[in-house]
């Protein structure tokens, strides 16, 4: 996994921080913005989209990652997540830990930062979600 510099990652927050005004969330009223770096340093960005049918929601993660691989990219770096208050940043559910483990080396950072202010939480891809289901694992 290759390093990824603090000027990068609070680049990658900027980034998330401004797609989250692309989020359509008017049933939680909390909107989220991800910005995903790929290994040769495209950006891919998402936020959240709700809908009338709670469960079909897609999270701002999720959007990232999709609108990536849909674009031919899978090599990822580095993930910047921005909801939530300065104080409780928004951290990746359950669904986006599972998606984040199928595209994402364990070692790969994920950095959370509410939206506003600048207190940051910082874990891996495997401190997320560890001992994860793959399909490696069970051939
Ligand atoms: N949400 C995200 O988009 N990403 C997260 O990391 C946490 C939760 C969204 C889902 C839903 O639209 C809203 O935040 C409230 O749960």
């Amino acid at each position: 996994m290759p390093e990824v510099s603090i000027e990068k990652l609070g680049e990658l927050i900027c980034v998330a921080r401004k797609a989250a005004r692309n989020s359509y969330s008017p049933y939680s009223s909390y909107p989220v913005g991800a910005a995903m770096l790929t290994s040769d340093g495209k950006i891919f960005t998402g936020c959240n989209v709700e809908n009338a049918s709670y469960g079909l929601t897609n999270c701002a993660e999720r959007t990232a990652v999709f609108k990536a691989v849909s674009e031919g990219k899978r090599k990822f770096i580095a993930l910047a997540i921005v909801g939530g208050s300065a104080e409780n940043p928004a951290t990746p559910c359950g669904a986006c830990r599972q998606v984040l483990t199928e595209f994402c080396s364990p070692d790969m950072p994920v950095i959370c930062s509410g939206l506003e202010g600048d207190k940051t939480l910082e874990f891996t891809v495997g401190e997320l979600l560890p001992h994860s289901f793959l399909f490696e694992k069970y051939q």
